[in-house]
């Protein structure tokens, strides 16, 4: 009689096992996502949040050199303009400049992967991967969201929501 018990017991010790483990793959998988980026459309931070607080951080260490202490570019009197060198400097990403024709996805890949200009026309925008959290690189967009006019926040919502909507499958 203690036989199959025994084997019994085993074979509940081994489907509790692999419930645990699914268990704690599911949850570090939700983990992994629960960063968002690329799934939720990224809203303006509130000033005084915390991830305000962060997006503005992490914009005057990683951003403000190059793009102005207040996203005013560069070259904020001529930002369309090349310099003596011959190259366009770092663009505005306040309501004057660019950044908020593009959607959710194409700024986080320019701000992970890096820019998409040629070095010989333009300076050149780091890939900063390495350097930024998934987290990080949601606030600064956040942060940066709070540079635009209402409108440009909504225009470019809208806008990630349909690329995204023919980018998915079916
Ligand atoms: C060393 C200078 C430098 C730093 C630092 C830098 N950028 Fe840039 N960035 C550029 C330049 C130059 C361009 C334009 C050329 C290009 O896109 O290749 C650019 C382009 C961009 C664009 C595309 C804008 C548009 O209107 O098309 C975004 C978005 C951007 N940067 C975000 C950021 C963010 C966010 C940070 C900080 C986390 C950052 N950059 C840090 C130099 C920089």
């Amino acid at each position: 009689m203690l036989q199959p018990t025994l084997k019994k017991l085993k074979i509940r010790q081994t489907s509790i096992l692999s419930i645990i483990v699914t268990i704690v793959i599911t949850t570090a998988c939700t983990a992994d996502s629960s960063t968002a980026l690329g799934t939720t459309i990224i809203d303006p931070a509130t000033p005084g949040s915390q991830s305000y607080e962060l997006g503005q951080t992490v914009y005057n260490m990683q951003c403000a050199t190059c793009h102005g202490a207040n996203g005013e570019g560069q070259f904020p009197d001529a930002p369309l303009e090349k310099d003596l060198t011959g190259r366009y400097g770092a663009p505005p990403h306040d309501e004057t400049g660019h950044t908020w024709h593009h959607d959710d996805d194409l700024l986080v890949q320019i701000i992970k992967e890096g820019g998409m200009g040629d070095p010989v026309n333009f300076y050149v925008m780091p890939a900063l991967d390495s350097v930024l959290s998934d987290a990080e690189v949601e606030a600064v967009i956040a942060y940066i969201k709070t540079m635009w006019t209402p409108e440009q926040v909504a225009t470019q919502q809208e806008r990630t929501r349909l690329v995204r909507e023919q980018n998915s499958p079916g």
